[in-house]
């Protein structure tokens, strides 16, 4: 079974093909409801009416490597799992909202895993896009956005080895503090 954020890793790939210039995932924890949401919605190129009805297919892909395209329907089937789903919305030229849902007790929900990774990973291999992550749990939530990293970086680019390491300690702490309001 996969982590969470590696599935997340997957889906945002999607948008970086799809040319995405920003990208926001948002990862919704209430307790109350006991829901885990997560959105992943970008700028990118879309997909028409028809593409989406088949996205979540396990044979639609654009990929010309390989013919099956599983990074959505793995997701899905994981959510189904979990008295969740997933849906796209998605226009053309517009961009796509992918949207992902498990009961957050619920016995075969995998863990969320590292998303510190994630990012770290999303900067290195393209900084030329903007990412936002939005980490919520139950009323407290933490914003993650390169934009403002870059305002202060000035020239200096987004993966820069020095950069990569004070994101991936940043992060790593602000995470571990959203959690600690959590545990009470
Ligand atoms: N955010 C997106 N914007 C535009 N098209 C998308 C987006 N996400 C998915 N698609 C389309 O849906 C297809 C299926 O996506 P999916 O992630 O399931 O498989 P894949 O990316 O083709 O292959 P894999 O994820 O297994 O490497 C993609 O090939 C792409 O055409
Ligand atoms: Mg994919």
């Amino acid at each position: 079974m996969k982590e969470l954020s590696l599935h997340i890793l997957d889906i945002v790939q999607n948008a970086i093909v799809a040319q995405a210039a920003n990208i926001h995932i948002f990862i919704d924890e209430n307790m109350m409801d006991d829901k885990l949401t997560i959105t992943i919605s970008d700028d990118g190129s879309g997909m028409d009416e028809q593409f989406v009805k088949q996205a979540i297919n396990p044979f639609t892909t654009s990929r010309t490597t390989r013919r099956v395209g599983m990074g959505l329907p793995l997701l899905k089937q994981a959510a189904i799992e979990c008295m969740g789903d997933l849906k796209i919305e998605s226009s053309l030229n517009v961009g796509t909202k992918v949207e992902v849902w498990f009961q957050h007790s619920h016995i075969n929900r995998v863990p969320i895993g590292n998303m510190v990774e994630t990012i770290v990973t999303l900067l290195i291999d393209g900084s030329h896009f903007n990412l936002q992550y939005t980490h919520k749990i139950n009323e407290q939530q933490m914003i993650f956005d390169t934009r403002e990293i870059r305002q202060i970086l000035g020239d200096v680019p987004l993966n820069h080895p020095d950069v990569i390491e004070w994101v991936r300690k940043s992060l790593q702490g602000e995470i571990m503090e959203l959690y600690q309001y959590y545990k009470g």
